[in-house]
């Protein structure tokens, strides 16, 4: 081979693999870019700050009965005139529409009345938190002069002349009718009042077209915008305790909150 055919060999070699180089270069390029984005968007996916409302909580279904039939009684009160059921309406969201709650002698209360569907999920009760648990909150409305007014060896006394209400207890507790049964019972039937599978929550599973456009920018704001800093975990609640500096958040009526949104009344 002469020397001229020898350098022009390696002249074309070189060129081949200069264009083969620049065509990978332009085809791997936009792959490896699409590669990440998909990538991010499943991590995004992963740490979603909300959880959707789980589809059932076991619970005794004895008890849950025995709660609503709790959760409607007037008996509750001191009158006989207010049952849970007359601010918490099952039928209207868990609320009563109301700015102010009425209570007993149809006295107006210093609050309105939140939710009871999703409240077994809720991290506190109350609008600022001051009960840690739906067994704790219920001797709020109970012996509340503006609400329920009645104390609860009156109520009890109430309960106990009831033989229906004899038998179901002496079968679910072992005391019988007593304070902590009764709001055992109220709490396990305010526990099952779950609304899993809204839109929001299909959302959250994976169903992208469960929302529109809209809402979805607008989900988008309110994570972008800092609202889930108090506003995450499941019920658009929080998830912090307490104690936690993070969590000493003074709401409208003063003390530790805990922030629900509730998921009913959209
Ligand atoms: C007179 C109306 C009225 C009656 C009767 C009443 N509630 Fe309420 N309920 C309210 C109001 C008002 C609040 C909010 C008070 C606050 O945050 O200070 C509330 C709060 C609650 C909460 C807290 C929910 C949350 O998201 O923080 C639960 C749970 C609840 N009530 C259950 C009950 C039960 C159980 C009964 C019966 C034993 C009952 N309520 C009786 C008006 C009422
Ligand atoms: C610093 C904590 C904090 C941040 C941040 C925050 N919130 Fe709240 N939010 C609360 C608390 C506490 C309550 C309940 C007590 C109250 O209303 O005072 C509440 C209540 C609400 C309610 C009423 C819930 C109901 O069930 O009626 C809505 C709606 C709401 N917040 C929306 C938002 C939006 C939207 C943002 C962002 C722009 C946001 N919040 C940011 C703490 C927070």
């Amino acid at each position: 081979m002469s020397r001229r055919l020898w350098s022009w060999s390696i002249f074309i070699f070189g060129l081949t693999g200069v264009i083969a180089w620049k065509i990978a270069a332009i085809l791997l390029v936009p792959q490896s870019r699409a590669t990440e984005i998909s990538v991010s968007a499943s991590v995004a996916e992963t740490i979603e700050p909300i959880s959707p409302i789980p589809e059932s909580v076991p619970l005794d279904p004895g008890k849950v009965s025995l709660g609503g039939r709790l959760f409607n009684d007037p008996r509750l009160s001191g009158d006989n005139s207010l049952a849970c059921a007359t601010c918490h309406v099952l039928g209207k969201g868990g609320v009563d529409g109301l700015r102010r709650s009425i209570g007993i002698h149809a006295q107006a209360g210093e609050i309105n009345a939140p939710t009871v569907f999703n409240s077994g999920l809720n991290f506190k009760q109350f609008w600022n938190g001051r009960a840690v648990s739906l067994e704790d909150q219920i001797d709020g409305p109970l012996q509340h002069a503006k609400e329920m007014d009645s104390q609860w060896p009156a109520t009890i006394a109430k309960l106990k002349l009831d033989e229906h209400y004899k038998s179901e207890f002496a079968k679910l507790y072992r005391d019988g009718i007593q304070p902590a049964s009764v709001k055992d019972a109220i709490a396990t039937f305010e526990r099952s009042l779950i609304t899993p599978n809204s839109r929001f929550d299909r959302y959250l599973k994976g169903d992208r077209g469960a929302l529109t456009r809209e809402e979805i920018d607008g989900y988008r704001r309110f994570k972008s915008y800092g609202c889930i800093a108090c506003h995450q975990g499941v019920n658009v609640g929080a998830t912090c305790s307490s104690g936690s500096a993070s969590c000493a958040i003074t709401s409208r009526t003063g003390g530790i909150s805990r922030p629900p949104i509730s998921g009913v009344s959209a």
